[in-house]
């Protein structure tokens, strides 16, 4: 009988990964790796410990890994540089120690590799962070391209539905915001390429299915700033912006961001992928996924 692969997703409780885990597992079978939240065929296990991670690996025996946990936001990153690293770094280390060479890990990674200064960015481009979480997206990308079969895929902002309401991400915090009436302002500045979790996935599938390793960028081909994907979901939801005004300078944050830090496709659509949902369909999926 043929062996069906064992497919292990970290950060499968996430935005994206329960994306991941939906579209991978027509592949073989999959684990999914979560940390605090329960659920059905969830394992639980805390990456930031070693023993838990070897454990899970001799357990789960996974012919291919795909690692999305992490610490997302720039700003606790900036504030929490040692937990940042045990999370966002260490369990990497890891897997590149204890996985069989011939166990392909695909890296997720970020567009805040980049400074933002010189956009679009491809494959290729020189990497500089402005800040720690794009530093630490540096330092686990080199470990996993030592490897033969290590791949690192780099997204931009995420928009889908989280496996909850609350844990959609930026619809959900952009919508809460509109409907909370006290005026407010929005970054009009940096120009984000919002990217839908489940184009990201059938990359993700994708990347797997191609021979070798190396870097893949995906986005969206729509740029714009925050402000300006809020008047989209303010006008889908039929709700008023007036009480929010655009802030051209830039919101001020406790992590840098970059301006625009656009990837460019070429690569990954040379290899026939030419999927690129507009942000207007996403959101349209997600309000009435969640009506
Ligand atoms: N969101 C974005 O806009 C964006 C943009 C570019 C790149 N990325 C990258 O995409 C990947 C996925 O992001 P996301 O938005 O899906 O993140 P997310 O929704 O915040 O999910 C994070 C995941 O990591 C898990 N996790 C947290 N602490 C853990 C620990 N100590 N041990 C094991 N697992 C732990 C969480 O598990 P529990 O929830 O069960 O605790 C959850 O499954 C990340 O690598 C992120 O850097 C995200």
């Amino acid at each position: 009988m043929k062996h069906e692969k064992n497919i292990l997703i970290t950060g499968a409780s996430g935005l994206l990964g329960s994306s991941l885990r939906v579209r991978l597992d027509g592949l073989g079978v999959v684990t999914g790796v979560a940390h605090s939240t329960p659920g059905e065929r969830l394992v639980p296990v805390d990456l930031r410990e070693a023993n838990a991670l070897e454990a899970l690996l001799k357990e789960a025996k996974p012919d291919v890994v795909v690692h999305s946990a992490a610490y997302r936001d720039p700003d606790f990153c900036e504030d929490h540089r040692d937990e940042a690293f045990r999370l966002n770094v260490a369990p990497v280390e890891q897997f590149c120690e204890l996985l069989p060479e011939s166990v392909p890990l695909l890296f997720i990674s970020s567009d805040y590799v980049f400074d933002g200064e010189a956009a679009p960015y491809s494959e290729e481009d020189e990497r500089h962070p402005v800040n720690e979480y794009g530093r630490l997206k540096v330092k686990a990308e080199d470990l996993v391209l030592q490897r033969a079969t290590g791949s690192v895929l780099r997204i931009p902002l995420l928009i889908g539905a989280g496996p909850t309401w609350e844990t959609s991400g930026f619809i959900y915090k952009t919508l809460a915001k509109i409907q909370d009436p006290t005026p407010s302002s929005l970054d009009d500045a940096g120009i984000r390429f919002p990217t839908w979790t489940e184009d990201v996935a059938d990359v993700a599938a994708h990347i797997l299915g191609i021979e070798g390793s190396g870097i893949y960028h995906y986005s969206s081909l729509e740029g714009g700033t925050k402000y300006r994907w809020a008047l989209e979901l303010a006008d889908l939801a039929g709700l008023s912006m007036e009480h929010i005004s655009p802030d051209r300078e830039g919101s001020p944050t406790r992590a840098v961001r970059p301006g625009n830090t656009q990837l460019a496709v070429d690569k990954i659509r040379r290899t026939g992928l030419n999927r690129f949902t507009r942000f207007r369909e996403v959101a349209r999926s997600v309000l009435e996924g969640f009506a």
